[in-house]
Order: C-alpha cells, then structure tokens, then sequence
C-alpha cells in the first residue's frame, strides 16, 4: 500500500522513472477523479500518482473534481500527499522556474465544490485550517531540497484564484497587499478537502511566469510551458528523493 500519493499539475502529467505496476480508475461518491490512479514504486517505495488535469491535460483549474481526487486518493490508503502545482511568482523571491513550499494560503476562488461537510451531517462541522499545509511534509520538502542542492523557498503565501484566466495586473497588486507571494488556479479546495479527511498535505509550488503586471509585456502560454518543462526535472528529482527517503 502507497503511503505516499502525488498529484501531478500542469506540466507533470505523468512521473517519468515511476516503475509502473498498475492503473486503477475509482469511483467515488463525488464522481469520478481526473484520470485513472497510477501505483508503481521509485527507487523500491511505493507511491501512487493522479494527473490533476486528466493524462491529457483537458481539465481546466475551475472543473477540476478536487472531492473525487481526494477522496480517491484516501481511498488507497496513501495518508500523505504532495501536490505539485504551477503558480505566477508576485514576489520577487518567486521568479520564473522557483520552486517554494508555501506555508499559507488565501483563497479566492468561488463556486467550487469545497467540502465533504456538506449535506445529511449529523452534525455541522468546522476543520481547523489555522495552518493549512501539514507541517511534517512541508520539513520533509525542504530539508530534502536542502540536500539535493535544490533551490527552493522554503515558505510563501499561495493565492488561489479562479480562471482560467489569468489575472489583471490591479488583481495581483491587490493580491500582494493581502500577502500573496505566489498565485496559482488549482491550491483551493484541494488543501481544504484533504485537511478534511485528514491528510497530510503540502504544496510544491513551481513558478511558471511572472504574476501580471510584474514583467513587460503579456503572459505567453509558450514562456510558462517552457519554464514548467525546465523546472519539472528539478520537481521530479526533489520528488525522487522525498521518495527514496520514505
Ligand atoms: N496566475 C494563476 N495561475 C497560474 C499562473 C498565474 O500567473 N501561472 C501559472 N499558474
């Protein structure tokens, strides 16, 4: 059984040196997850491995089933998750192919489904989410960079908003007044429904582009594929080692 599960976003669709030893696709009482769930083992562990955006990459941020995947994913028994996720960097810190594991988030995206708290409760219920990554994973990540000589920064403020566009660039000024270092589409409800059902989760954020309005010109879809491609080998490794480590 996969302790550990990977939520792949934009630009890993898929773990490249993951041994592949089966595919399952899940149904869940919420429907069904993005793509069919991917177990294999790096280096002998055991991981299993969801394409948030479908193994197409088809499925916009705002249609993303974020209740099946996650429950999908507790599923199968994996307690812990690393999601991967592209974001515009607003700060300076945060410059196209950066990676950070943020450690707070501010949501702003509106009418997701957001919560297995829903309906038939037999009580109401209201999870803590004072801090929303789990904080033993988000160690794990950075001391596991740290030894791999992988550059990251180690903390941040990840703004959730709701595409699929991109922002204005008033949007992102407003956004760093509210603290955002970074700004990304799918971080929300994600974090929140795996706080639900108990997961540890942290994000590993990759910086695609600037936010707009922090560099000239506009935000070309070719600049942010590009930079995902570079940074995803380095994403990949930093993974490979949190793996190998267990
Ligand atoms: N904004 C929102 N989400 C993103 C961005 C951005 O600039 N880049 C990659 N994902």
């Amino acid at each position: 059984m996969a302790n550990l599960a990977i939520i792949g976003g934009t630009g890993l669709t898929s773990l490249k040196n993951l041994e592949v030893s089966r595919r399952e696709t899940l149904h869940t009482p919420y429907g069904e997850p993005s793509a069919a769930l991917t177990y294999g083992a790096l280096d002998g562990t055991e991981v299993v491995f969801l394409a948030r955006h479908g193994d197409a990459h088809t499925i916009a941020p705002h249609r993303v089933n974020y209740r099946a995947n996650i429950w999908a994913l507790r599923e199968t028994g994996a307690r812990r998750i690393i999601a991967v996720c592209a974001v515009g960097g607003i700060n300076k810190d945060m410059p196209p192919r950066k990676l950070a594991i943020p450690d707070q988030i501010i949501d702003y995206t509106w009418s997701r489904e957001h919560t297995f708290f829903d309906t038939e409760l037999t009580h109401v219920t209201h999870i803590d989410f004072t801090r929303p990554y789990c904080e033993d994973l988000r160690d794990v990540l950075i001391a596991t960079a740290a030894r791999a000589g992988i550059e990251i920064l180690p903390h941040g403020t990840y703004g959730a908003t709701q595409g699929p566009r991109l922002e204005t660039a008033a949007e992102i000024d407003r956004m760093e007044r509210d603290g955002c270092d970074m700004v990304g589409m799918t971080g929300m409800p994600e974090a929140a429904l795996a706080r639900e059902l108990d997961l540890c989760y942290a994000h590993c954020a990759v910086s695609a582009n600037w936010a707009a309005g922090r560099s000239e010109g506009i935000i070309e879809m070719r600049e942010i594929e590009v930079n995902l491609e570079h940074s995803m080998q380095e994403v990949r490794t930093l993974l490979g080692h949190v793996i190998a480590n267990g």
